[in-house]
């Protein structure tokens, strides 16, 4: 059979990224450009400001990562494009982007859910095998993913309110870290000490959804306090206690969402699984259990055009496919 070679493209927030996938593994390309730098003096991402750098950055991506595959725009046999969930301005800039490309060259458009991209992370090194359970958390997504067959995809559990990564950022915030804080609170965590005691919240109850607000308001009261009385708090203990609330409750969750959805195969994906601690103590318990825990690759933890393409090649076999008239869709959910 003939080789399935997928632009994809990837803009749902702030990375502008473009890449070439050979058959759904292999990278050929994977240009990033991250906004991080813009958005770091508002401590956290600006929609309008993310458009803008999409519109300035999405040409020179697409060319730098056909020049880099060494492909033409002949060579290829789809454009991928992931239309939700994200920001909407910054989805619409990567759909216009990929529509002109499919148009142009009379290539079939296949539309990704981001959250499969991250899922499709993992598929790299070994294809993913079925069933699978995947934990994806990221800057605005906390969710469990059960797939019981390829192509298929149900989330059974999800953030009540704020993700995972986006509390890793707020808290951050407050011991004067840049955006995104979460590599550096995950540093600071193992300095530390677990000296806080921090509210797990529905870590005991019989679901598998997740809230993180009332950490959050926990973290920041407890800072501010200190402050008020001129008290001085050990930031990497802060740190420590912190990212062991997350840990214990994202862990908890996902063995017993394992004990009702027996998975061959346990994913973690998304920017938070770069986390080394939740990394750790996920070997830890998947080591006691008869299931194959699989990471994302450090480098396709964050937002990228590479893991999207990957998912396309799986979901055009599958008969996904977009015309002209593909929309942003800011909510999706599968
Ligand atoms: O997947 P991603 O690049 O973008 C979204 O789709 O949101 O995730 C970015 C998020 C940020 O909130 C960042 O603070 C968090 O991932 N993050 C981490 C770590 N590295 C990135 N959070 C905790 N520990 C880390 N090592
Ligand atoms: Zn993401």
């Amino acid at each position: 059979n003939e080789n399935s070679l997928i632009l994809s493209f990837e803009t749902s927030c702030d990375e502008t990224s473009v890449a070439v996938i050979k058959n759904g593994k292999e990278i050929l390309s994977n240009i990033v450009a991250t906004q991080i730098k813009s958005h770091q003096r508002f401590g956290g991402v600006v929609p309008e400001v993310a458009s803008r750098h999409h519109i300035e950055q999405i040409t020179i991506c697409l060319n730098d990562a056909l020049q880099k595959a060494g492909v033409t725009y002949s060579d290829l046999t789809g454009v991928a494009i992931t239309y939700g969930p994200g920001l909407v301005g910054s989805l619409l800039v990567g759909i216009t982007a990929a529509k002109v490309v499919a148009w142009a060259h009379q290539l079939p458009l296949i539309p990704v859910n981001h959250i499969a991209g991250h899922i499709y992370a993992t598929n790299f090194d070994h294809p993913i095998e079925f069933p699978a359970l995947a934990l994806v958390v990221s800057g605005g997504h906390t969710e469990l993913v059960w797939m019981p067959k390829e192509g298929e995809f149900k989330i059974i559990g999800e953030t009540r309110d704020d993700a995972a990564g986006e509390t890793y950022d707020k808290i951050g915030r407050v011991l004067g870290i840049n955006y995104p804080a979460g590599p550096q609170v995950d540093q600071m965590a193992h300095l530390g000490h677990d000296t806080f005691a921090f509210p797990r919240a529905m870590e005991k109850n019989d679901n598998f959804d997740f809230s993180f607000s009332g950490l959050k308001s926990a973290f920041i009261n407890t800072v501010h306090h200190a402050d008020q009385i001129n008290a001085t708090l050990d930031k990497n203990d802060l740190a420590t206690s912190f990212q062991q609330a997350v840990i214990d409750v994202l862990v908890s969750k996902a063995m017993r969402a394992l004990d009702k959805y027996p998975a061959k195969e346990f994913i973690l994906a998304g920017g938070v699984a770069a986390n080394r601690g939740l990394r750790e103590r996920l070997d830890q318990e998947l080591e006691k259990r008869d299931v194959e825990f699989v990471k994302a690759p450090l480098k396709l933890c964050g937002d990228n055009a590479a893991m999207i393409g990957a998912a396309a090649e799986m979901l055009q076999r599958h008969g996904a496919k977009a015309d002209m008239s593909l929309n942003a869709n800011p909510g999706l959910e599968f």
